[in-house]
């Protein structure tokens, strides 16, 4: 018996054993053992028998604290913020994008990081982003890590347009790219899948893979050997991200926060997002989907939910203790999801199956910090995710807001825009309002066509 064909009946997949040991042309060995690769032999029983699943918590839930928004115009947010401004200064902040999604929702092709997005200009998020890091970096005056992880499926497609776009700007040599690891879906009968090239059916393992991906690449250390101490996360979707906010990253380092996590209030009682909560005294995420009716639904005095802190995700995590995290082997839990699965019958006609999909969240290590720390923010100037193809947060509305959003900062610097007018401004102009207001005689004082500053 071939070694293959062992480890497979070892685990219980004497099905695919089978066409291994005669040799079928539905399976391809390269592929069946590269994927093989990917999971260690505990990781792949336990996911067959249902062990290191998620389960929702059980402890008492109670509304988080939350600093508030208006908490940004104090006196004492300076300081934080002068706080966070030193750091970045230091070298002490990486950043890490997570751009491994598939965007089907959004009905896409390759990676969601290379959608139009911007008002004018038509910029990708991917350009995006990176202005904002080339800004910063010209502002403070220091060289600002960029790791991007992706997934198998994309990972050389968003290489290619960060190459063929001379990385917008940035120092190539301070663009990491890295992919996260792929995880094996099965039936609801614990049989993994046969994909249509040979080898396993595999999803990538969530933005919770993130942690340990970062540890395999080698980044995690190389940041680590680069003096960085924090590390300012976000996700690929959203064109409003305040990137590397000195605020959220000086209050974080006062309160001594391991992971920290920024919210906005939710837009009504069942909006699609994650909610802060403390569960027995931690902190954490409750993802929409997990939060029982009794809780989202619940009203405060002013006929508020109580639990609207939406999570946007976008967190602030100390480098030490991701390392933490990764070196005790502290698993993150893996959440179930039932989805269609392209697969092949006997004779090797593409079928679709139902089958058991299963991803790590980033979020759920928050409850693994001892200290950890809640920022509300304006939805307005922050969050303008992108996830489907019309309606609420898709294209379409995140181009409203980016455009809502210029237009406010134009009229505070002076600024007469006519009404059903385009404005956007470049990151390398301004990076936000007080950026612009710094500029405003280099503004027009009416605008009254679509316009891009730059
Ligand atoms: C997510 C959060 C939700 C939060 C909302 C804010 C989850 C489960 N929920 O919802 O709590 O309120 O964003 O916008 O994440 N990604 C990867 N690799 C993966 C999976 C995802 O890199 O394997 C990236 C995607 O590229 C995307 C991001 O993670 O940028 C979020 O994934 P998505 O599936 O869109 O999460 P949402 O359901 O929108």
């Amino acid at each position: 018996m071939s070694m293959l064909e062992e480890r497979l009946r070892e685990i219980g997949q004497d099905h695919i054993a089978d066409l291994v040991k005669i040799g079928s042309p539905l399976i391809s060995l390269k592929r069946l053992e590269q994927d093989l690769q990917e999971i260690d032999s505990k990781t792949l029983v336990d996911l067959i028998k249902g062990k290191g699943m998620f389960t929702p918590p059980k402890g008492e839930i109670e509304p988080p604290e939350v600093i508030p928004a208006a908490f940004a115009v104090t006196q004492d947010a300076r300081v934080s913020r002068d706080r966070g401004e030193t750091l970045i200064t230091q070298g002490k902040v990486a950043v890490v994008m997570v751009a491994g999604g598939q965007g089907s929702r959004l009905g896409l092709g390759g990676p969601k990081g290379e959608l139009e997005i911007s008002p004018v200009k038509k910029k990708s998020l991917f350009q995006l982003h990176s202005e904002k890091i080339l800004a910063l970096e010209r502002r403070y005056n220091v060289e600002i890590p960029f790791l991007i992880m992706t997934s198998r499926a994309n990972d050389t497609e968003t290489r290619r347009f960060f190459e063929y776009n001379a990385f917008f700007g940035l120092d190539r040599d301070n663009v990491h790219f890295f992919v996260q690891g792929m995880i094996p879906s099965i039936t609801k009968e614990g049989k993994l899948v046969i994909s249509r090239d040979g080898g396993l059916f595999m999803n990538p393992d969530g933005h919770g893979g993130t942690l340990d991906a970062l540890a395999k690449s080698g980044l995690l250390k190389m940041i680590g050997d680069r003096g960085v101490d924090l590390v300012f996360y976000f996700q690929v979707d959203n064109p409003l991200i305040k990137m590397c906010d000195p605020l959220f990253i000086g209050l974080h380092a006062e309160k001594g926060a391991q992971m920290s996590s920024k919210v906005v209030e939710k837009r009504g009682f069942d909006e699609k997002v994650g909610v802060i909560a403390k569960v027995d005294g931690r902190t954490r995420v409750i993802e929409y989907s997990d939060l029982g009716e009794e809780y989202m639904y619940l009203e405060d005095i002013d006929g508020r939910p109580v639990y609207r802190a939406g999570s946007i995700a976008i967190h602030v995590l100390d480098r030490k203790f991701i390392e933490d995290i990764v070196l005790k082997q502290t698993n993150l839990p893996y959440h179930k999801a039932i989805k269609s699965i392209p697969t092949i019958d006997q004779d090797g006609r593409p079928v679709e199956i139902m089958g058991i999909k299963f991803e790590k969240f980033i979020f759920d290590a928050l409850p693994f910090a001892e200290r950890s720390l809640t920022l509300e923010v304006k939805r307005e100037e922050e969050f303008a995710p992108v996830k489907n193809k019309t309606g609420e947060d898709s294209v379409e509305s995140a181009i409203i807001l980016q455009n809502r959003l210029f237009r406010s900062w134009l009229e505070r610097a002076g600024s007469m825009v006519e009404d059903d007018v385009k404005v956007e401004i470049s990151p390398l102009f301004a990076l936000d309002v007080e950026d612009l207001l710094s500029r405003a005689s280099e503004v027009p004082s009416r605008i009254s066509q679509d316009l891009y500053i730059e």
